[in-house]
């Protein structure tokens, strides 16, 4: 397993193009099985999710082609079953249920288990298409699902805000018969840039991006392009980095809109934040001040940022709580911060961090996606030599990571493991 050896100290400068979103790409993929002829995605970021994704598809008969950052997918599924090798994989697999509902009426997907992050279920995503009329089973640890009649719309009332559960309802219900109303529907940008694309094919959705969407049900989507919207946890997570290395980072494809929270607190942080069409220039002011955050679903602050923002606040001027209300174990990056010196006290799904002038460098090991480069960020704004070890996990979010960080001033190299 390869590791990253990390020079930290030089402050970030430069600029970073802004990669197409994962979670945007991933049930945009997943979209393509409801094609009647062919969905061409432009700006797919090559990463181990996306590709994992491309090849569940191909396993399920759809002809998936990639050119770059271009994917062409067309044919159609042959196969409905989605196996647990597959799936266990990458959890977002089970994003292949509503398409395969919708345009077959029948799927049969492995139970996507657990991750670091907390037990993950899916209970949401299964009543859902039992609201559109379908009947699911869970055996032998898969989810079965049928609709020999089709779908028929209905009212999707969600519990709780599910990004994953809102975008397996919309695509299953875009095929459906009549209309469906999913209300508490997640109103991330990546919910948006999917109900467009499917829009683009022929669905007749609107409200997206509110909490209530309404689904007028047509009988076949047609061929379309869509371009894949930037990806703005990347662009975030450059943003802190820029912050917390009193550095000047312009991003390239970010959208000010989609980053409103994090903007805001950066801002309370001391950094200097100039927005222009389709780009976010962040500057450091020396080291940062602390402040608190909670995160909610969007527009609040994202959990996909949390473990980046503690990173920060672990060399801020002052005390920082940070409340995790979306996953109930997501500080796992925590042990390997105290292992550079942090102080930060956990109780709960509560940590109090307060902030030392500086970090001291060490070997540190990654868990999860949004963990690992927590890790790498505190790396690099701490003078000496760190090596994150496990930096697989960050391959399945982050394209080029090195190349991007090193065209900035990072000091940085692979290390084979
Ligand atoms: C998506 O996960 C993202 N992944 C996550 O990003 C992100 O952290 C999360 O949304 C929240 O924004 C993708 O888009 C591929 P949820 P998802 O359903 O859809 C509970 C990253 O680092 N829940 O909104 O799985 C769940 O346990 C990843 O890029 C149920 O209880 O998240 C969680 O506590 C990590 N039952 C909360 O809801 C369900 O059926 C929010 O989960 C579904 C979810």
């Amino acid at each position: 397993m390869d590791s990253l050896e990390i020079k930290g100290g030089p402050a970030l400068r430069g600029d970073i193009a802004i990669s197409g979103a994962k979670n945007a790409a991933l049930p945009l993929l997943a979209a393509g099985l409801m094609a009647t002829n062919r969905l061409v995605l432009n700006n797919v970021p090559r990463l181990a999710d996306t590709l994992s994704m491309e090849g569940l598809l191909g396993h399920l008969g759809v002809d998936v082609v990639r050119d770059g950052e271009q994917v062409t997918m067309s044919g159609g599924a042959t196969d409905f079953d989605a196996p647990y090798d597959l799936v266990s994989k990458m959890r977002a697999s089970v994003l292949v249920l509503g398409p395969l509902l919708a345009r077959y009426g029948e799927a049969r997907v492995s139970l996507p288990g657990g991750c670091a992050i907390g037990t993950r279920p899916v209970d949401l995503h299964i009543r859902a298409m039992q609201a559109l009329g379908a009947v699911v089973e869970l055996a032998d640890g898969y989810i079965q699902a049928r609709a020999r009649n089709g779908l028929q719309g209905g009212r999707i009332m969600f519990p709780m805000v599910s990004v994953g559960g809102t975008e397996n309802a919309l695509m299953a219900a875009v095929l459906a018969r009549g209309e469906t109303e999913i209300v508490n529907a997640a109103r991330e940008p990546e919910i948006t840039d999917l109900a467009n694309c499917l829009n683009a094919m022929g669905a007749k959705i609107e409200g997206h991006g509110t909490d209530t969407i309404r689904v007028q049900g047509v009988d076949e989507l047609h061929a379309a392009n869509h371009e894949v919207v930037a990806d703005r946890i990347e662009a975030g997570t450059f943003a802190i980095a820029a912050a917390m290395t009193d550095g000047d980072l312009t991003l390239h494809g970010a959208q000010e809109r989609h980053l409103d929270a994090l903007l805001a607190v950066l801002r309370d942080t001391g950094a200097t934040i100039d927005c222009a069409a389709g780009t976010i220039r962040v500057k450091g002011n020396g080291r940062p001040q602390a402040a608190d955050i909670t995160t909610d679903p969007f527009p609040g602050f994202p959990t996909d940022l949390q473990a980046q923002f503690m990173a920060m606040m672990c060399i801020a001027d002052g005390s920082s709580q940070i409340s995790e209300t979306i996953f109930e174990n997501r500080f796992m990056h925590v042990p390997e911060l105290l292992r550079m010196g942090a102080d930060i006290r956990v109780n709960g799904g509560t940590a109090m961090v307060r902030g030392r002038k500086s970090l001291t460098p060490a070997p540190v090991m990654a868990t999860d996606l949004r963990a690992s480069v927590s890790l790498v960020l505190a790396a690099l704004a701490t003078p000496g030599i760190s090596t994150v070890s496990r930096i697989y996990h960050l391959e399945r979010g982050y394209s080029d990571l090195e190349t991007k960080l090193g065209n900035c001033g990072a000091q940085l190299r692979r290390v084979k493991g």
